[in-house]
């Protein structure tokens, strides 16, 4: 990428002059571990997510895993998924033991399908796992309905979908539980570190002690008795204090992302050789990326890129890998919309300007 490109992802960090106060604070400070900057950035994130149930982890993929855990999955246990993903997703059911069964997707968004994953359901199923790509949220009225009937627990993985909804609520409410990513380049990020939402207090509390080995943080080591296995998945107060003044910005940066998403689907439309993408009933989402598909896709992106734009597809379907060999199967949608899907940039560095140079360039063809 030259460096006057406009990116397609890009890392919001606060000012230096608000950042840099708060972390040679917290790094001198004595206490660097897990302490009360995590559970500051909890309580600040729990506010913002409107569940009371929310737990900081190192990693979107350490909260994928936790979920599995709790879920119960065993060995042979069946996982639907969706092979539209990053590969975490799919890896952390591979880490919990769990036999991937692939769903395919809508392809007018490449969502995962409800009627897909319904002919899918055995009673060997344990888990269904939707991930919200892009910030597109699945259709969670089929999904909930379904999951409902079947007594199979949802796992939300909203790694790109923060600030999303359904049915006016919040993305990480509405299921027995989302995960979240603060990766790098993710709408909010700490460098590192993910949020398992949960819908209850116990399953918190089994959540918290997995976190850090079985231990009970609230008892002293001596009195403490691990009765089952955890992990170090842990956040640490630094990545903790990055999170605290992100806070200060997320309404903000996420509202810009969403901004550009909505003014691409009205500039966008009707272009010939674009399709606009069809977002679910009941669903706002958080356009990460702001997906489209796109007619001579190669094309298209040697145009863009000549016109100073990146634009990729970003992501390798997941059901190729070698990993996942056993799992696979014919996939006609997903076929279909990993051929022509495309990202445009979309995020909080695109302001009006840009944005409308970017529609200008599409508009002129390719
Ligand atoms: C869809 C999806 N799920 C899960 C993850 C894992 O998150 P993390 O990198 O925080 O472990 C990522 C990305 O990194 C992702 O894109």
């Amino acid at each position: 990428m030259k460096d006057d490109m406009v990116p397609l992802v890009k890392p919001y960090i606060p000012d230096r002059d608000v950042l840099m106060p708060a972390l040679e604070s917290i790094l001198y400070s004595g206490y660097i571990a897990e302490g009360q900057a995590v559970y500051d950035f909890e309580n600040r994130f729990k506010e913002y997510i409107g569940n009371p149930y929310c737990l900081a982890v190192h990693s979107g993929t350490d909260a994928l895993h936790l979920a599995f855990r709790l879920i119960g999955i065993q060995p042979g246990d069946e996982v639907i998924s969706t092979p539209m993903t990053a590969e975490p997703t799919n890896t952390s059911i591979v880490m919990a033991g769990g036999k991937i069964v692939w769903g395919d997707v809508n392809p007018h968004n490449g969502l995962l399908d409800p009627a897909s994953v319904r002919s899918l359901i055995t009673e060997r199923t344990k888990a269904i796992v939707l991930v919200h790509y892009a910030g597109m949220v699945c259709d969670m009225n089929a999904f909930t309905a379904l999951s409902h009937e079947f007594g199979i627990p949802i796992v939300e993985d909203a790694a790109h979908a923060l600030g999303s909804k359904w049915r006016g609520l919040m993305t990480g409410c509405n299921s027995p539980y989302t995960i979240f990513s603060l990766q790098a380049i993710k709408h909010m990020t700490t460098v590192d570190g993910g949020f398992l939402c949960v819908k209850e207090e116990t399953v918190l509390n089994r959540a918290r002690r997995l976190r850090w080995f079985g231990l009970d943080k609230g008892r002293s080591r001596l009195e403490n008795d691990i009765t089952e296995v955890g992990y170090k998945y842990a956040m640490n107060n630094v990545n903790a204090t990055i999170g605290n003044v992100q806070m200060q910005y997320v309404r903000d940066v996420v509202g810009r992302y969403i901004a550009n998403g909505r003014y691409y689907d009205a500039a966008l439309s009707g272009i010939p050789g674009i399709s606009l993408v069809e977002y679910a009933p009941d669903t706002e989402p958080s356009y990460w990326l702001y997906t489209m598909r796109v007619e001579r896709r190669d094309d298209f992106i040697k145009m863009m890129e000549a016109a100073g734009i990146m634009v990729s597809p970003l992501h390798h379907r997941s059901d190729t890998h070698s990993l996942f060999k056993a799992s696979q199967r014919e996939l006609p949608n997903m076929d279909k919309w990993y051929a022509e899907y495309i990202h445009i940039p979309c995020g909080w560095w695109v302001d009006e300007e840009t944005r409308n140079y970017i529609v200008e360039t599409i508009k002129r063809g390719w």
